[in-house]
């Protein structure tokens, strides 16, 4: 559908505002100081040209002042990139406690979405507005990256990690989603859609989903079937670390090192056990690799997630519509 001509996409998000306001910031900054240079190579280039064969320049004394000046300009307005772009980057990096959580694989050529609850998408994503969706990402094969240009939300996922971000839809639509990473021949094909729909919609799309289940309970099926449970229990049978609670929080490693329990800890812990050995456990922990594929890795980390959460309903996960108050920071 036109559009008609635009500088930049739409704003359809809660960030792009602030995204946008920064980019212009820079373009006016920018704007000023290749307009200034130019017109004073032309003003001095005219002013002190060589009026004749014999002339001969003064010397010129510096000028303490005008020393002082260009350095310390320039060094507040650097700062002040530094400091406008720190806000704007901690905002887009620090998902809010209470989203919706959706999990998202990149494969050659396709995004596959999955709901807290189940409900499978391919190359669609029906988000609600004005909630927070938190979108935990990673990719069966290469580098892709998840781009929604009316969002200002660019993330890349990368094979053998788990990237996360944020965003809280402010319109209702369908925008543009693409892979911004080359990933092979049909990278250009790699899009979608991502649907903005008002929040009783988005509850009743949700509920026509046929009996899924919930990625945190898919998890603790994958859990059991792979008897995980047998090392990594609450008692003194234990030959894992017990991984109630454990989501969110410092953990201490053999090497004294201390990480935080986040997506991508859970997932290289199951992929690669002994990259980071907790304190106290030995390295018997066979590797998952190969032997889980991506979307179960993620159901596995939304099922060690739900073992944090301050009240498990019986389905393992708090649904998303009865999420209200935040949940990593029960105090215990
Ligand atoms: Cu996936 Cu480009």
């Amino acid at each position: 559908m036109p559009e008609g001509f635009r500088l930049l996409p739409q704003q359809a998000s809660s960030i792009a505002p602030r995204v946008d306001a920064l980019y212009f910031y820079l373009i006016i900054v920018s704007v000023f100081f290749t307009l200034l240079i130019a017109f004073s190579i032309l003003y001095f280039a005219i002013k002190y040209r060589r009026r004749s064969e014999s002339e001969l320049p003064h010397g010129i004394e510096g000028s303490m002042k005008l020393e002082i000046a260009w350095s310390v300009i320039p060094l507040v307005i650097a700062l002040s990139f530094f400091f406008w772009g720190a806000s704007v980057f901690f905002a887009i990096n620090r998902p809010p406690n209470d989203a919706i959580e959706v999990s998202v694989v990149g494969k050659q050529w396709m995004w596959k979405f999955q709901h807290a609850d189940g409900q499978r998408e391919i190359n669609e994503l029906h988000v609600p507005l004005g909630r927070p969706v938190k979108l935990t990402m990673a990719s069966e094969d290469v580098i892709h990256s998840f781009y929604v240009p009316a969002f200002r939300v660019k993330r890349d996922v990368l094979p053998g990690r788990v990237a996360t971000t944020w965003f809280e839809a402010t319109k209702t639509g369908r925008y543009h989603l693409f892979c911004a990473e080359y990933c092979g021949t049909k990278h250009s094909g790699m899009i979608g859609w991502l649907e903005v729909m008002d929040p009783v919609a988005f509850q009743a799309w949700l509920a026509g989903g046929a009996g899924s289940e919930s990625l945190a309970s898919a998890g603790s099926k994958l859990f059991a079937q792979h008897a995980c449970n047998t090392c990594h229990r609450p008692d003194s049978l234990a030959r894992g670390p017990n991984l109630e609670g454990l989501f969110g929080k410092p953990v201490t490693l053999q090497d004294g090192r201390t990480v935080v329990a986040d997506e991508s800890y859970i997932r290289e812990s199951i992929v690669t056990p002994n990259a980071k050995l907790v304190a106290g456990f030995q390295p018997i922990m066979p590797t998952f690799q190969g032997l889980i594929a991506e979307e179960g890795l993620l159901q596995l980390v939304a099922y060690v997630k739900s073992l944090s959460k301050v009240a498990p309903s019986p389905r393992g996960i708090v649904p998303p519509v009865k999420e209200s108050a935040p949940e990593r920071e029960a105090p215990k």
